[in-house]
């Protein structure tokens, strides 16, 4: 579906608000911690360009702390090791990340990647010669699906978000079976969470559960420590892969879980084992990021408020699909015509319309909203009305 652009409705150039700002040239930055991104004053919102796609759910991509443990690495050593991890490339400042991302998620072990989908492929690679299959929800993303075909495992898929449907598809397995059962924790995509703690009771003693947490890690359970959290599950058979690009508002992505598992990524995972580490400023910023996270638990209930209070005020209607547990929503318009007038009344109303093609997703296109901490209540409120107005016109 293509969608024209939108008009400018002012003649003035529109403030966009949320956006990364571009980082300085090193020799100019005093060291001086910037402010975060704060909500506008309403009396100014209309003004400015609201930006309400991307992943920066806690709305720190503007954090002061984080972006100096970045500089300050950067900085004061060397950029990068120059090598995989496995061979000379190990450094101080990754096992310090991998040792804050295990601590704060409360884990034995973190393994950390350059990047999520990495992290994805490592699980999959590091569990072949333990597990017999992969039995995937059909809505898991890409990097998990790649990560399947990639085990050279044989692969079955089942409904998304289906307990019945994953036992069902465990029921044919051989008693022998050592399955590892693959989703998303929260469906980046289209918002909602899959039930983990359901497919956990579908799991035989001899399987293991891969949750790839990226949109979930800072976004839901009660101290944003992700869908486990959300659902209270600690369990050795529990696997998960996350990024930092997302909430955490860095780069690189992990694996975490029992040790003996972890150490299965570190020996026998290709894109563990042939992959160089992320940027050593990298790792500082993702230690610094998961330590803000733990100290700023008003952010993420101030997130998951939002989350509520955007559902509660949006229309039932069948083009959109929320969850007020999660900060995305999708929005399927059912024709050109429709997501054209939403695009117009979304311009209108000062935000950045979040349309986009992602694999996944429907193939026209769709709009992809995500709520962030810094969004102000106001904000949220005239963006429920904005679609409610905008697919009814
Ligand atoms: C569910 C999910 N997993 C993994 C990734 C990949 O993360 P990264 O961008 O760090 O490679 C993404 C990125 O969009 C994602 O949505």
């Amino acid at each position: 579906m293509k969608i024209p652009k939108p008009q400018r409705t002012a003649r003035r150039r529109p403030r966009v608000t949320g956006l990364r700002t571009p980082l300085p040239p090193l020799q100019d930055r005093p060291g001086r911690p910037e402010q975060p991104a704060q909500p506008q004053a309403s009396g100014t919102e209309q003004s400015e360009q609201i930006v309400i796609s991307g992943c920066d759910y806690l709305g720190l991509s503007d954090d002061a702390v984080i972006r100096e443990a970045w500089l300050n690495a950067s900085a004061s050593g060397p950029l990068q090791t120059g090598a995989s991890r496995a061979t000379t490339g190990d450094h101080p400042l990754y096992r310090r990340a991998e040792k804050a991302i295990a601590d704060f998620l409360n884990e034995p072990a973190a393994v950390l990647t350059a990047t999520g989908y990495l992290a994805s492929l490592a699980v999959a690679q590091g569990l072949r010669d333990q597990a017999t299959h992969v039995v995937v929800d059909a809505s898991a993303h890409n990097c998990v699906q790649d990560g399947a075909r990639l085990s050279g495992l044989p692969i079955l898929s089942f409904a998304s978000g289906d307990a019945r449907a994953l036992r069902s598809v465990l029921r044919e397995l051989p008693p022998s079976a050592r399955p590892l059962v693959a989703t998303d924790g929260v469906y980046g995509i289209r918002g909602g969470m899959a039930p983990l703690n359901e497919y956990l009771l579908a799991l035989p003693a001899s399987g293991w559960l891969w949750v790839d947490d990226a949109h979930g890690l800072g976004s839901v359970g009660p101290t944003g420590r992700g869908s486990p959290e959300f659902f209270g599950l600690r369990d050795s058979r529990l696997i998960r892969s996350v990024t930092f690009s997302k909430a955490l508002a860095v780069a690189g992505g992990a694996v975490i879980g029992d040790a003996s598992l972890m150490e299965h990524v570190r020996t026998r995972a290709g894109a563990y084992l042939g992959s160089s580490a992320p940027p050593l400023a990298i790792a500082a910023a993702i230690t610094a990021a998961v330590v803000r996270v733990h100290r700023l638990p008003g952010r993420v209930r101030r997130l998951q408020e939002l989350a509520r209070r955007f559902s509660n005020a949006l229309p039932s209607r069948p083009e959109i699909l929320n969850d007020p547990r999660t900060p995305v929503t999708a929005i399927h318009p059912r024709d050109a015509a429709q997501a054209q007038r939403l695009t117009e009344a979304l311009t209108q109303a000062g935000f950045v319309p979040p349309w986009i093609c992602y694999p996944g997703g429907p193939g026209g296109g769709f709009f992809r909203i995500a709520l962030k901490a810094t969004h102000s209540r106001s904000q949220i409120d005239r963006l429920a009305r904005t679609i409610r107005t905008g697919l009814n016109a």
